[in-house]
């Protein structure tokens, strides 16, 4: 399953790439707004950041508009991919993306026939958004289940399913175990993925139980070892 990160905080995108697990960025208008609103400078750092996808989305209500900002975004870096809503004009967008070779992400996907439509279309990725499913009382991961299952019925899409709006580790490793291709992941929750109290514990008894070793340097007894028996 890859990670990608769902910001566009650039102090958060470099924490986060140090951890060796970020493999791609997705942003929106929301998210770039946060950020104070420098879009393409703040898309150009992050391609500079991360080396894999990073999703831009165009702002328009017509296909035209939408495949014009496209073109343009996709020239910024070649891993930019192209954001388009999942409405009817973002859909005409999509297609004419998809056969110009510009990798796109249709997002605002609410249920499982808009990620066929989208996958007909020839998204790259599909973005259901999980939490905001479940924010109105629904099941979200039950969406991705059946998105998986849709797909799986035609081997001849090539959509890869991104879960989003992720809240909690949880979504995450319910999206992984339905077979979601990537799950898209705000900061504060990925942080959250690494920890177990027992973990924590456990690291912390095998600390204790080192300081009774006679010779605690291990470099130091690697290195000997190694000047001498080394091939
Ligand atoms: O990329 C889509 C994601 O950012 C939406 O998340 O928390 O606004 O529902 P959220």
């Amino acid at each position: 399953m890859k990670f990608f990160i769902d910001t566009a905080n650039l102090d958060e995108i470099r924490r986060a790439a140090r951890w060796g697990i970020v493999d791609g960025v997705t942003t929106n208008p929301s998210l770039i707004a946060k950020e104070g609103g420098d879009f393409v400078g703040t898309i150009a750092e992050i391609c500079s950041l991360i080396d894999g996808p990073v999703s831009a989305e165009v702002v328009a209500e017509d296909a035209e508009t939408m495949v014009k900002q496209g073109k343009l975004l996709a020239r910024i870096h070649d891993n930019v991919v192209v954001k388009v809503p999942l409405t009817k004009e973002g859909i005409v967008a999509t297609a004419q993306l998809s056969a110009l070779g510009i990798k796109t992400n249709v997002t605002l996907c609410f249920q499982p026939i808009q990620a066929l439509v989208a996958a007909k279309a020839g998204a790259t990725y599909i973005s259901p958004f999980v939490g905001r499913i479940d924010d109105v009382g629904r099941d979200g991961m039950m969406m991705i289940e059946d998105m998986v299952q849709l797909y799986a019925n035609y081997p001849e899409l090539e959509t890869e399913i991104l879960a989003a709006s992720i809240r909690h580790p949880q979504h995450v490793l319910q999206a992984a175990l339905a077979g979601a291709h990537v799950a898209t992941i705000p900061f504060n929750v990925m942080n959250k993925l690494f920890a177990h109290p027992l973990t924590d514990s456990g690291n912390a008894q095998f600390t204790a139980a080192w300081e009774g070793v006679p010779n605690k340097d291990i470099v130091g007894q690697v290195s000997a070892w190694l000047d001498k028996n080394e091939r």
